[in-house]
């Protein structure tokens, strides 16, 4: 994708990766603008991120989607590229179904996967009047490996893969429709998880480097080998992960 001029609308870009990557296309002469739940967050992005544009909205909810679609024509913001940031990681304990919150987890999903799909449905119209457009979903290699104790989050990344491969097989020549998956990275969602991690400084550099290319399913860092793998040996790699992978023990 071309990494500048464009203007961007990030879901979940105050903090995280989201927020790298709106200061990463600032930097680089694009309009920036994001969305996100708390508002106190919102605030501090821009105060700390000049030119940063936010409008608050929680993706999962309809009417503040459809708030958010009238914000950004009324404040004439052609969006042309779409980036499904937002999400939310939980861990669930499936051997104990009397405490299983399957509210809260359905509510996961509606962030994770329904609202990506419902934002890029309802973006689309827009998106296909401007020049150059894409829809970019951040995905996750749980997605494509499970982490067993993070079943909707890994659950709801798989479901976004496969809309995400639909979505660019049937817009093809119309909207670029790219996957990222990226690293494990320094962010707030994995505040409190030992694991090794990039910067989200190492994460930018190496996420601009590769959207310049025309790839549209971009691996990143380590988990670079993981397709492979789990296509030579799907049962050992969902081992590996799941016993080197020792989050909420
Ligand atoms: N960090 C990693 O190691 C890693 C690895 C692979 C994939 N990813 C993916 O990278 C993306 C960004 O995650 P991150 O690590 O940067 O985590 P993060 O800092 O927690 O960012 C998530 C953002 O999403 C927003 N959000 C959550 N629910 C929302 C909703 N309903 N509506 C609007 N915004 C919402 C949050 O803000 P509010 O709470 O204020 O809404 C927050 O700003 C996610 O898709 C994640 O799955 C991360």
């Amino acid at each position: 994708m071309k990494l500048s001029g464009n203007t961007i609308l990030i879901t979940g870009g105050a903090t995280g990766i989201g927020l790298v990557m709106a200061q990463g296309f600032l930097e680089r002469d694009n309009r920036v603008i994001i969305c996100g739940r708390r508002q106190e967050k919102l605030d501090e992005a821009c105060e700390g991120t000049p030119g940063l544009i936010a409008y608050r909205c929680d993706i999962s909810d309809e009417n503040d989607r459809r708030n958010l679609l009238e914000n950004l024509k009324r404040d004439g913001h052609a969006i042309n590229v779409l980036i499904n940031n937002a999400a939310v990681l939980r861990a669930y304990d499936l051997s104990q179904p009397e405490k299983l919150d399957l509210v809260t987890a359905e509510h996961d999903l509606g962030i994770n996967f329904f609202g990506p799909v419902t934002l890029t449905t309802l973006l689309l119209p827009l998106l296909m009047q401007q020049s150059d457009p894409v829809v970019l979903n951040i995905s996750s290699p749980g997605g494509v490996v499970p982490i067993a104790k993070l079943p909707f989050y890994c659950a709801s990344k798989a479901a976004l893969d496969t809309y995400t491969d639909s979505l660019r097989h049937q817009l093809a020549g119309r909207v670029k429709v790219i996957t990222l998956y990226p690293p494990t990275t320094d962010t707030p969602m994995m505040n409190g998880i030992e694991l090794p991690m990039v910067s989200t400084q190492k994460f930018i550099k190496e996420a601009m480097r590769r959207l310049a290319s025309n790839r549209t399913e971009i691996w990143m860092g380590d988990g670079r080998v993981l397709p492979w793998l789990v296509r030579i040996a799907p049962k050992l790699t969902f081992k590996l992960v799941n016993h080197t992978t020792k989050l909420w023990e």
